[in-house]
Parts: C-alpha cells; sequence; structure tokens
C-alpha cells in the first residue's frame, strides 16, 4: 500500500491526489482520502485505481490544509470501497490510513467486540483505530499517549497517519516495518511511504525509523519514540530529480525503463569500473573486505526478480570466487530456523531496500551474528539501512511494476562484487579478471544496439505468439535466471501461464505440455554448454513445439533450428545473460501491449510488497 499525508498553510487535496498517483505502484486495488474540515472529517473513498477516486471528489469541496491518503493493495477483505481506507473511529472522531498488518488483530477485535464496537470494515486496520480510540476515551490519556500504549500491543508491521477532529493542524504518524518519509517544506510537511510524492515540493526529507512516532504541524516536526523520548530528526537532502519519476513521452514506465537500462548500467558501474586501468572500486566492499575474504558461506537473500539476480550471482560467485554461496527466498529462510553463524556474510538484494520478507530475514540474521551486505536500489531505504556495507545499484527510480532496470542494474553490481571478490582472493586469473572488466565497460552500449536493432522483430513475435496460453522458458547455466527471469516477466504483465526451466530437466516433466502449439524460449547464447542446449532444442522441435530463441548474433546452426529468433551481440558467457534478458523484458512488454494489459499496473501485484 502506498501513503501520503499533508499538513501546512496550502490545500491539502492536490498534494494527497498527485501523491497517490505517484505511489500507486505500491498497489492499487482501492483508494481514499480523509480532509480535516474543522467540524467535521470528511473521507471519501473507492475501490479501483486513484482516478476512480479522483473522480468521486468530483466537484466536492477540498478546502482543507491537512489530510491524509491511501492507496490499497489488499491484504485482509477483499478490494470494495468499505475495505478502502481511511477508516473512521466509532465515534468519528479520527480517521487512519494504514500500511501493514497487524498480526494480533482478531485477539483485539474480539476485546473491543464485548465494549460494544462495531466495524464496518473486515480489515485489521479498522480494529488497530478503535483500540487506539478506546485506549484514548477509557483511560482519559492524550491522543498522542493511546497511539504509543496501543503500538506497544500490537504485533506486526504498520505505518499509520492519524487525523484527530480535535487537532485541526496535527498529523499524528508512527512506523515500525514499512516506509515512512516525510518532506519539510516551507510552513508545511509532506508525507509518503517514499519521496516520490514530495520531489516536487522540497528535497529535505526525514526517513522515519521503527518505533518512532512523528507529531507534524505545520511549523513543526516533533519526533519521538515510543518511550515518550524527544528524538533529534536527521534531515537529508534527496538527489532524484522529478523527470526521474515522469514518463519523459514514452506510453508506459515498463518501456521507458527499458530503455533506460544502457543509461541504469552505466550509472551503476560509473566511479566504480576503471575501463582504461582495467580496475574495480567498490568501496562498500572494501568497508568488509576482511569478512568477505575469510567468509565460510555466502548467503543472498531475495524476492522476486531480485531473487533471480540472486541465483545468476551464486553461478557467477562460486565460479570466480570459489566459496560456497546459497540463494534464498526471504520468505522461506526467515521461518525455517536456519543455521547462521559470524563467518557468513549474506547479500540482500532489494530494488526497493522496503520487501518485508527480506527485511526481516535481515534482522533476524543479524541478531545471530552474520555481516548484511546491502545491493539496494532506493537511496536511505530501510535494507540500506540495516546493512552492514553495500552497493546502491544507482538505475534510478523504478516506477513500473515489473521489474526491469533495476535488475540489470543488480546483474552488473553483481558481476562487479564477483570480480572484485575474486581479486581480494587470489582466484581469479589476470587475464579472465580484464577481460570481464573490459567486456563489462562496453555493456551499455550492447544493451543499446539490441533495443535499436530487435523492437520490430519482437513485435512480430508478440503479435503472433500473444494469444498462447502457456509458455515455456528454458535456460542452462548462467542463462537458467534468465529463464526464470522471463517466465516471471510475462507472467507478470501478460497473464498468460509461463514456467522456466533448467532447459535438460525439462525431460522430467514439463516436456509433457509441448505440442504444436506450445512456444517455448530457448535462452541459448553461446557458452560452456551451447551443444547441450541446442540438443534441448532438438527435443522440443521432434516434439513439434513452437521454438523462441535468444542467440548469440553467430550461432547459425540456433538460428536455423529456431521458428523465431532474436539476436544479442557476441560477448562472454558470464556477461551474455545480462543481453540476454533485455529482449525478454521487451517480449513481455509487447505481449501485454497485445492483449491490452495495463503493464504499468498489472492486476493484483505491488511493486513494493511491505507485508509478509
Ligand atoms: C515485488 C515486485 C517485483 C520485485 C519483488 C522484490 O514482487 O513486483 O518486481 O522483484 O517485489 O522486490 P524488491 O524491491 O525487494 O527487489
Amino acid at each position: 500500500c502506498g501513503i501520503v499525508g499533508y499538513v501546512g498553510h496550502n490545500q491539502a487535496y492536490p498534494y494527497l491526489i498527485n501523491g497517490l498517483k505517484k505511489l500507486e505502484y505500491r498497489g492499487y486495488d482501492s483508494a481514499g482520502i480523509a480532509l480535516h474540515k474543522g467540524s467535521e472529517l470528511q473521507v471519501v473513498k473507492k475501490s479501483g485505481k486513484v482516478a476512480a477516486l479522483e473522480n468521486a471528489f468530483g466537484t466536492l469541496d477540498t478546502h482543507s490544509t491537512l489530510g491524509i491518503g491511501h492507496t490499497r493493495w489488499a491484504t485482509h477483505g477483499i478490494p470494495s470501497d468499505y475495505n478502502a481506507h481511511p477508516h473512521y473511529s466509532n465515534s468519528g472522531n479520527l480517521a487512519l490510513v494504514h500500511n501493514g498488518i497487524i498480526e494480533n488483530y482478531a485477539s483485539i477485535k474480539e476485546e473491543l467486540l464485548h465494549k460494544g464496537y462495531t466495524f464496518q470494515s473486515e480489515t485489521d486496520s479498522e480494529v488497530l483505530l478503535n483500540f487506539i480510540e478506546d485506549i484514548h476515551i477509557n483511560n482519559e490519556c492524550t491522543l498522542e499517549e493511546a497511539i504509543r500504549v496501543a503500538l506497544k500491543r500490537v504485533t506486526g508491521a504498520y505505518v499509520i497517519l492519524i487525523l484527530s477532529k480535535d487537532h485541526p493542524d496535527t498529523l499524528f504518524a508512527a512506523r515500525k516495518g514499512s516506509p515512512l518519509v516525510i518532506g519539510i517544506g516551507n510552513g508545511e510537511h509532506f508525507l509518503g511511504s517514499d519521496a516520490s510524492p514530495m520531489l516536487e515540493y522540497t528535497k529535505e526529507v526525514v526517513y522515519i525509523n521503527d518505533y518512532e512516532l512523528a507529531i507534524i504541524n505545520p511549523d513543526q516536526l516533533i519526533l519521538k519514540n515510543l518511550g515518550n523520548e524527544i528524538l533529534t530528526p536527521y534531515v537529508q537532502k534527496l538527489d532524484i530529480e522529478l523527470a526521474a519519476i515522469e514518463k519523459g513521452g514514452y506510453e508506459h514506465f515498463m518501456i521507458k525503463e527499458i530503455h533506460e537500462q544502457p543509461q541504469a548500467i552505466f550509472d551503476s558501474l560509473r566511479g566504480r569500473l576503471d575501463a582504461e586501468n582495467l580496475s574495480i572500486t567498490l568501496s562498500g566492499l572494501e568497508k568488509i573486505k576482511d569478512k568477505l575474504t575469510a567468509a565460510r558461506r555466502i548467503i543472498i537473500v531475495a524476492c522476486g526478480t531480485s531473487w533471480h539476480a540472486g541465483l545468476l550471482a551464486e553461478y557467477w560467485i562460486e565460479e570466480l570466487c570459489r566459496v560456497n554461496v546459497e540463494v534464498e527466498y526471504a520468505s522461506e529462510f526467515r521461518y525455517r530456523n536456519p543455521i547462521i553463524s559470524s563467518d557468513d556474510v549474506i547479500i540482500a538484494i532489494s530494488q526497493s531496500g522496503e520487501t518485508a520478507d527480506t527485511l526481516v530475514a535481515l534482522e533476524n540474521a543479524k541478531t545471530q551474528g552474520a555481516t548484511i551486505f546491502g545491493i539496494v536500489n532506493v537511496v536511505g531505504s530501510s535494507i540500506a539501512r540495516i546493512s552492514d556495507a553495500g552497493i546502491y545499484t544507482h538505475a534510478g527510480p523504478e516506477i513500473g511494476v515489473a521489474s526491469t532496470k533495476a535488475f540489470s542494474a543488480q546483474l552488473t553490481v553483481l558481476l562487479l562484487f564477483a570480480i572484485k571478490l575474486a581479486e581480494y582472493k587470489e582466484t581469479v586469473s589476470e587475464d579472465l579478471r580484464k577481460e570481464l572488466i573490459k567486456e563489462l565497460s562496453i555493456i551499455p552500449e550492447k544493451v543499446k544496439h539490441i533495443l535499436d536493432s530487435s523492437i520490430d522483430n519482437i513485435k512480430e513475435i508478440a503479435v503472433k505468439y500473444q494469444h498462447a496460453t502457456d509458455f515455456l522458458f528454458l535456460g542452462r547455466g548462467y542463462n537458467f535466471p534468465i529463464a526464470l527471469e522471463g517466465a516471471l516477466k510475462l507472467k507478470e504483465i501478460s497473464y498468460i501461464h509461463a514456467e522456466g526451466y533448467p532447459a535438460a530437466e525439462m525431460k522430467h516433466g514439463p516436456i509433457a505440455l509441448v505440442d504444436e502449439t506450445l512456444p517455448v524460449v530457448f535462452v541459448a547464447t553461446k557458452d560452456r554448454v551451447h551443444e547441450k542446449i541446442v540438443s534441448n532444442m532438438q527435443e522440443i522441435k521432434a516434439r513439434s513445439g513452437k521454438l523462441i530463441s535468444v542467440v548469440t548474433e553467430d550461432d547459425q546452426l540456433a538460428i536455423d533450428l529456431s521458428d523465431e529468433h532474436i539476436k544479442i551481440p557476441v560477448s562472454h558467457e558470464m556477461i551474455a545473460p545480462i543481453l540476454a534478458v533485455i529482449p525478454l523484458q521487451l517480449l513481455s512488454y509487447y505481449v501485454g501491449i497485445e492483449r491490452q494489459i495495463d503493464v504499468d499496473r498489472p492486476r493484483n501485484l505491488a511493486k513494493s510488497v511491505t507485508v509478509e
């Protein structure tokens, strides 16, 4: 979910509605806004996207200088008007928006039902609000105190913003687990789940930490911990430009971000790779060099597309650094009672830096003595802040729900990491080290070449196969994670069922699906297992499957075998996967477009999953 809040001297509504549009990538099942109107709190909420909320406001009077808003990704209760936020308390004196999950809401709800409270929604959020109200009334304490008492009793994750009828120029906000940024303006404060809504108003922001409560007036930001001690807000300067979060002439953020990849990769190499001296400098890695070179094991923890980057990193790091690497889904890792020791280094990969499962997995590992190395895109995000050291991917803001440029930047940074660690450990030959650095430095050009030369071809393939009900994506070795990523992309934005598989493993199951209607995408660039994958292609062809292949441009054999092919430039086998993913992103995009899917906001997904 995404939340926004405004308190100041200007109208709150424009900031809130535009802010929600910027945060829609975080969820878009329903949206709502509450405005403080002196004698009343006005809540307008609607299921559907933010545009539906804007319509619902229509000509309503929006004169208010204090308000909160929410765009929802449903957890408790179906997307509907009544489950949408903000919620009122029973007295109607309070309104709240909430991002996160209150785990012990059922027992609290039980207590409140006994006391005669009623609920308009199925949400855990409404329970939390009434719990706060109940404490406020029965303990005869201030609202601020009631919030503190309530938050000490709840388990789970939250960012909450609360308006009270009795406080015409104060907003109450608190965080645990889910993100909250407060922008500081001139006599006004802007709140958001991330900084994107406030970029056009201010560059000065405070990132709120877990267990902090903010009491915000137009001219004052008071920060406290749950023990009621005053804290000093740490004001940081943002260096994102507004243009970076706008579409800039492209029809969708996704295609804009696909096209930004040469730049994103270049930015992720900038200041780190010196192509002239063939050297790599990674200050983040330097910081825990001893720990890393001595590590008995590296554990990579991530979710979704970031997990696929981790899987490829496993191949790279094991090959180059000769150290054992394990790649874990954060959600499994955190609940499995994993064996972690202080000799382990954990690499966390996350675009948003806020994914709840990844974050909690790291917190758990940290308490067991592991060192955390973060590979994160969003500067200042929660995962970046709990990491002992790390490397930012510097891909720039990624808004499209399906990750593209963040993925290629993650891969670039992970390969830099692997080469540098191998250099420290002396597990890589000088020749190979130099060759990889040289090749990495020209990756942006090669990606640009693919973007310039393959789009018409890919569009045709998309038109031809748009009605398929299933797709299989196959790859071996370094290209296996790319096959998984290709399948995930297609699923996400075309709603076509797709499976990624190791090409040889398909004989143990998926081959049963193959007939003349099944498109099989092979990621088959030239590498040490190329002959093997060509045999796999033959096996599919012999069963009349349709072969769509991503191939090295001089590979006539694979080209001749395929029904469709997309060429990528010749490159080292370790680098090729960074190139091979680009055509797969484009293929998903154009299939999604043909099927008239809202590719930036596909159903049910959210870009930043801040609930477990
Ligand atoms: C969501 C997004 C994916 C992303 C995953 C992990 O599912 O839709 O694109 O890969 O979360 O997110 P992270 O921000 O941790 O990389």
